[in-house]
């Protein structure tokens, strides 16, 4: 990987860096987040969401919080389980664009849309049964910072369910997985948006990340009782699944 490599060095040379350009970023694609999803995924990305939604199991007036929400897939789901969600994502655009999808939803109560980032939230302690997360955690400035965020607002027994990439232990894999996205998101970015680089902060992101089985060590050490990971795609992506 070297090509364009300098502007992402920088976006992950701090946190203020990486939230200052996650925010541009998001706010730059949202208007093509879903099709992208669906390029990246192979189509994939729905049953992926389907998943965690099984393993958050929200009942009916659970009090569901989806971070990182994005266009609203989790959140929809969780309340067409009949959960009463909030959603809440860093860039307005995204939130805009999950209003005016509600309108076509015709399943539970429209979720609460909160701009905010996930790294401080505006909510009491102990508030929610359920957090989930769809690619959030990869993207935040602080990792740590935010678990112990989504700790404080979960109530005792409580449930925190996130889907990401993974990054592969295994050299080899790991090299062909990023490469293959690094080439990908460049042509998609260049197609998209004239700027190869807009979707090789996903590799880029992926490089820098612990994996799954670090981060739900950091859930652990966080003060999460109990937090695995069930692998996705062969272990490429991961959903951690963690009990307050
Ligand atoms: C890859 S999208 C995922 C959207 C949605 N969860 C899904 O699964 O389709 C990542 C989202 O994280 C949001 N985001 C990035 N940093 C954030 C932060 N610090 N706090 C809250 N949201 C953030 C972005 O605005 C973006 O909507």
């Amino acid at each position: 990987m070297t090509g364009g490599v300098e502007p992402l060095d920088r976006a992950f040379s701090s946190p203020q860096a990486k939230q200052r350009y996650a925010r541009r970023l998001f706010a730059t694609i949202a208007d093509r987040y879903d099709l992208i999803t669906v390029l990246l995924s192979f189509g994939l990305d729905g049953r992926w969401k389907r998943r965690a939604i099984d393993l958050a199991a929200p009942g009916p007036g659970a009090r569901a919080l989806d971070l990182a929400s994005g266009t609203g897939d989790l959140a929809f789901a969780l309340a067409a389980h009949g959960a009463s969600v909030v959603a809440l994502d860093v860039t307005h655009r995204m939130l805009q664009l999950a209003r005016v999808r509600a309108a076509t939803f015709n399943a539970g109560r429209s979720p609460t849309w909160v701009t905010g980032d996930m790294c401080g939230l505006p909510f009491p302690d102990a508030h929610f049964d359920i957090v989930t997360t769809g690619y959030g955690l990869r993207n935040v400035p602080d990792l740590k910072l935010a678990i112990d965020e989504i700790y404080r607002v979960l109530r005792p027994g409580g449930t925190l369910v996130s889907l990401d990439f993974n990054r592969p232990e295994n050299a080899l894999v790991r090299s062909v997985y990023l490469g293959y996205l690094w080439a990908v998101g460049g042509a998609l970015g260049w197609t998209l948006h004239r700027d190869p680089d807009t979707y090789r902060y996903i590799p880029a992101s992926i490089r820098r990340y612990p994996g799954a089985a670090r981060v739900a060590g950091l859930m652990r050490a966080e003060g999460f009782s109990h937090a695995e990971w069930r692998p996705v795609l062969g272990g490429l992506m991961a959903i951690h699944l963690a009990r307050k």
